[in-house]
């Protein structure tokens, strides 16, 4: 153990001087000589590498803007198994892999919205609704009311919800249409309004709750948050929808609020009980 603790050590301190007097090695060299083959020189994918088996090379262009540096690091260093894509930690060493991860890094890509759509439609419709709002009695979750950024969205498909009808859609889908969908569902989104939902809350809450800090939150919630802008956005629009005034309004206009109304109101809520 000591022994290769100071083998480790001996390592770095050869090691390290080099790399930090000319800092990072070149990642654009290091990627020309070491991915090209299968990647492409711009990053998109070689013809050789569209032909590999099981599973063809990836455009590492399209993913750059929404991976982290740590998942590239991870997928280099370790590489992907039962794939072409070899771990690198035995041709480059740490440092070399951190140039190529930040080199990757500065690819761009401008997604193709007409593609989004199009493949959104194909693929996630059936259990996201075409409109993104998930009203097709499955559990899926509604995208137009979602907090996630690109990133998270990528990530999600990416890798899928383990345990859940959400799979990772990785190997059905390429790298572009993954980015372009991501951004098609994050055009969708629905911006909670606060004016709206201060107008909202007038006509329709005000006459029992004076003000949003005027609610009380009750039951075992209560035990857990003190004040309603702690509450997620699904915990509001529940006690919103069905809570207990419904019922003590009657036929009156609670009932009546769509769900974009509500989610005015939640975020108006959220700015008054900060
Ligand atoms: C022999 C061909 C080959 C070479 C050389 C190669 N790759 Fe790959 N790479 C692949 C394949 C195939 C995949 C897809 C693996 C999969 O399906 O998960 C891949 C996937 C990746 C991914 C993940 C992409 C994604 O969307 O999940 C990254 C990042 C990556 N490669 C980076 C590199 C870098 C950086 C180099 C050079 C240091 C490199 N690759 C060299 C074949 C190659
Ligand atoms: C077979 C049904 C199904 C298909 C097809 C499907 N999803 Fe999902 N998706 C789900 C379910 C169910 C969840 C909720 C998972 C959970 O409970 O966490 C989900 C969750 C998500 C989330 C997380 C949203 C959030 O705010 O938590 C995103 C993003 C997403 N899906 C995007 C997509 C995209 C993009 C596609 C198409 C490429 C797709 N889904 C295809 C069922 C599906
Ligand atoms: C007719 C009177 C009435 C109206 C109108 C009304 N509420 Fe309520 N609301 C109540 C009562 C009663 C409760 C039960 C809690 C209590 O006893 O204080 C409640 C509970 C709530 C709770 C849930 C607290 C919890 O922990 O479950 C929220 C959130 C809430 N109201 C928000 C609103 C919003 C937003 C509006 C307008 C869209 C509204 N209320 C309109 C009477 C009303």
């Amino acid at each position: 153990m000591l022994k290769t603790i100071t083998t480790l050590l001996a390592c770095i301190a050869l090691s390290m001087p080099v790399a930090h007097a000319a800092g990072l090695p070149d990642g654009k060299k290091l990627f020309e000589a070491n991915c090209v083959t299968c990647h492409g020189a711009d990053g998109t994918v070689s013809d050789y590498g569209r032909k590999l088996e099981p599973f063809p090379a990836r455009n590492l262009r399209a993913i750059a803007p929404y991976v982290s540096a740590d998942e590239l690091r991870r997928i280099i260093t370790d590489g992907t198994h039962k794939t072409a894509m070899r771990p690198m930690k035995y041709k480059l060493d740490p440092f070399e892999i951190e140039a190529v991860v930040d080199y990757i890094l500065s690819f761009d890509y401008s997604a193709n919205k007409a593609n989004g759509e199009a493949r959104f439609k194909a693929v996630c419709a059936s259990c996201h609704g075409t409109d993104g709002r998930a009203q097709t009695g499955i559990g899926a979750k509604n995208l137009v009311y979602s907090k996630f950024g690109l990133p998270e969205i990528v990530h999600t498909v990416r890798y899928g919800r383990p345990g859940t009808l959400m799979t990772a859609k990785r190997h059905q889908l390429s790298n572009t249409d993954i980015a372009d969908i991501a951004n098609h569902i994050y055009s969708l989104r629905y911006q909670g309004n606060t004016a709206r939902g201060g107008k909202l809350y007038a006509a329709n809450c005000q006459s029992c709750h004076a003000t949003p800090a005027d609610i009380r939150i009750i039951g075992n919630t209560a035990k857990r948050f003190k004040k309603m802008s702690e509450l997620d956005d699904h915990m509001l629009d529940l006690r919103i929808r069905h809570g207990r005034h419904v019922d003590r309004e009657g036929k009156g206009s609670i009932r009546k609020l769509s769900a974009d109304n509500v989610q005015d109101i939640i975020a108006y809520l959220r700015q008054e009980t900060k």
